[in-house]
């Protein structure tokens, strides 16, 4: 088992408490009774209590930049489920708000952004004032300390640079990401936007964890679309990057990392990036991830969050499977992407209770 944590901890991340957190310690790669678990997007349109907090706070950025109410959403699946983790109630997307490109987001499109022309506007973009423009998603974490539960870890997270410079690029989401593809490959633009959004990840990550994060995950949500040739390049490379930088200043603060869509690259990021942790989409074959990424990594997924949505005995039989292939290696429970809206909230408290078991 690849852990590289090592056992000296910084004043304010210690393992002192990690031993009544079951997340934390499966990070760390002790073997525990229970499978951790928790989901990715688990506060979101599909729980009541948050469509009504939105609805109030008016845009979805107000909402990620207001601490009280993001603070408050983070803490609503915790409330109602009995998850080993709160992950921190914000968007990938504050990056390109935060370095100058600012960013709305519409019911019926997703992400807005103006997008990024040239050379000159990748100049124009700035760290400069990155961690100001950004402290209220650190005070959110500072709120979040002093309410969660002792059993349940605090993760904090960004987008890594590929996927964010996606949206950048294209001006919000995409079908066929066809003017990302062409500035990766021929654009000179491409590798000092890259600089730049390596730069800005890692310090937004630092600076969560120094407000109180106790893992961070790198959501690589397009890692998929990537031409096989550039993956090491454009994938790997600065996710390897951003985890060297977390853990040179916080050796125990365990990293998760999410390629979606890597396929068989899935076997070198798990060797080549350094993460302690790698979340599988939901088209990984189970048996290549006990052969081929147990050995490795610890390993976090991969239940299709359309299953969730069915919920029931067809739910159970699935989860189970995943439990009895993956739960006797290092693992932790989640699903193979974000829950989606039309998920009945119900179904979560079934799955929950499958992993209990
Ligand atoms: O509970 C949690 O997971 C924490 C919060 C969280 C959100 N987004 C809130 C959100 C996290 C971790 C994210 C990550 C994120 N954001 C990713 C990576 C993970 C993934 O799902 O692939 C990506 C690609 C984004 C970018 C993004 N944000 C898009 C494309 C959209 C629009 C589509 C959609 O799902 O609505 C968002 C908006 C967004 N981010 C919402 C939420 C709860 C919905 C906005 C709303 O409430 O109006």
């Amino acid at each position: 088992m690849a852990m590289m944590i090592s056992e000296t901890g910084t004043a304010s991340h210690n393992k002192s408490n990690h031993g009544t957190k079951p997340l934390l310690r499966v990070l760390w790669g002790e073997t525990i009774e229970r499978t951790p678990l928790w989901l990715m997007r688990q506060a979101g349109r599909y729980l009541p209590e948050y469509k009504h907090v939105r609805s109030s706070a008016g845009n979805f950025l107000d909402l990620c930049y207001t601490p009280e109410l993001a603070a408050q959403v983070t803490m609503q699946p915790i409330y109602r489920y009995a998850l080993d983790a709160a992950i921190l109630f914000s968007d990938i997307l504050v990056i390109p708000d935060a370095l100058g490109q600012p960013i709305t987001f519409h019911e019926s499109k997703g992400p807005v952004l103006k997008c990024l022309e040239d050379k000159e506007a990748v100049k124009r973009l700035s760290l400069d004032h990155l961690t100001r423009y950004l402290a209220p998603v650190y005070e959110t974490v500072q709120r979040l300390l002093k309410v969660l539960p002792s059993t349940v870890t605090l993760i904090g997270f960004a987008g890594a640079p590929w996927t964010v410079a996606t949206y950048m690029i294209e001006g919000g989401s995409s079908k066929d990401f066809s003017r990302a593809k062409r500035w990766m490959f021929e654009e000179s633009s491409f590798e000092p936007l890259m600089e730049i959004l390596t730069a800005a990840t890692i310090q937004h990550l630092l600076a969560q964890i120094a407000a109180g994060a106790e893992a961070v995950q790198i959501f690589e949500t397009w890692a998929g679309i990537v031409p096989e040739d550039s993956f090491h390049r454009w994938v790997i490379r600065p996710i390897a990057t951003i985890t060297e930088a977390i853990h040179e200043r916080y050796p125990n603060i365990p990293v998760i990392a999410f390629p979606r869509g890597a396929g068989v690259h899935y076997e070198a990021f798990a060797m080549e990036t350094g993460v302690q942790a790698v979340s599988v989409d939901s088209s990984v074959p189970l048996a290549w991830i006990v052969d081929h990424l147990q050995p490795h990594v610890i390993v976090q997924g991969n239940l299709d969050p359309s299953i969730l949505v069915v919920g029931g005995n067809v739910m159970r039989k699935k989860a189970q499977r995943i439990l009895d292939i993956l739960g006797r290696g290092s693992f932790v429970f989640n699903l193979g992407h974000g829950v989606v809206p039309e998920t009945p909230f119900e179904h979560v408290t079934q799955l929950v209770e499958v992993i209990h078991a």
